[in-house]
């Protein structure tokens, strides 16, 4: 597993597609398949400064409350593969386009073939969308299992909305709970 997933990201990294993203991102954040222990993946949205910076996923002020959400639910990161919808970062950490989420479509279908995870956890619309389709409210879709081409998925809020709205806004007790169930699915 370990050769192809180098592999894989090797041709991530080269990717070029997406010309304005690759003019104005440092680095391509392919993601990270962690020890995998529980074969859970979490897969947010795109890379934002500080993972541009880094080259690693959730590295900034969402990774800090991930981390310590994935932990209370039992959930350790590094037990955990970290992927997003897209690898390169939008400039001023814009909503990715549609064209730039379908052309990086092919990398995460990739990775989630290579990983083959027991269950993965969308976080945010663009992720959600990935997988649930075009009209996805994350209202709508959350605190439940889908079952989406044979995968498991639970789709839930990202952690950057549960800091805009605050410590009793509903995304970080939607999130809480949404990674509680993952917990439970997992045994
Ligand atoms: N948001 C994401 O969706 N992914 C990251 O890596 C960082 C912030």
């Amino acid at each position: 597993m370990t050769g192809d997933w180098d592999d894989l990201t090797a041709r991530i990294r080269a990717c070029v597609l997406c010309k304005d993203l690759v003019a104005s991102r440092n680095t391509v954040v392919p993601g990270e398949p962690g020890m995998f222990t529980r074969r859970l993946a979490v897969v947010g949205e795109a890379p934002g400064a500080q993972e541009d910076a880094a080259g690693r996923p959730f590295v900034g002020l969402s990774g800090q409350l991930l981390d310590q959400l994935l932990a209370d639910a039992g959930l350790a990161r590094h037990e955990t593969a970290v992927l997003s919808a897209i690898k390169c970062r939008p400039p001023g950490n814009r909503t990715p386009r549609a064209a730039e989420v379908d052309n990086c479509r092919p990398w995460l279908a990739a990775q989630l073939d290579l990983l083959n995870p027991r269950l993965i956890v969308a976080l945010g619309l663009t992720a959600a969308t990935w997988f649930l389709g075009p009209r996805t409210t994350l209202a709508g879709v959350r605190g439940v299992v889908h079952e989406v081409d044979g995968r498991s998925v639970v789709a839930t809020y990202h952690p950057s909305a549960a800091i805009r709205f605050g410590p009793n806004g509903k995304p970080l007790a939607a999130l809480r709970d949404d990674l509680a169930l993952a917990a439970r699915l997992l045994g």
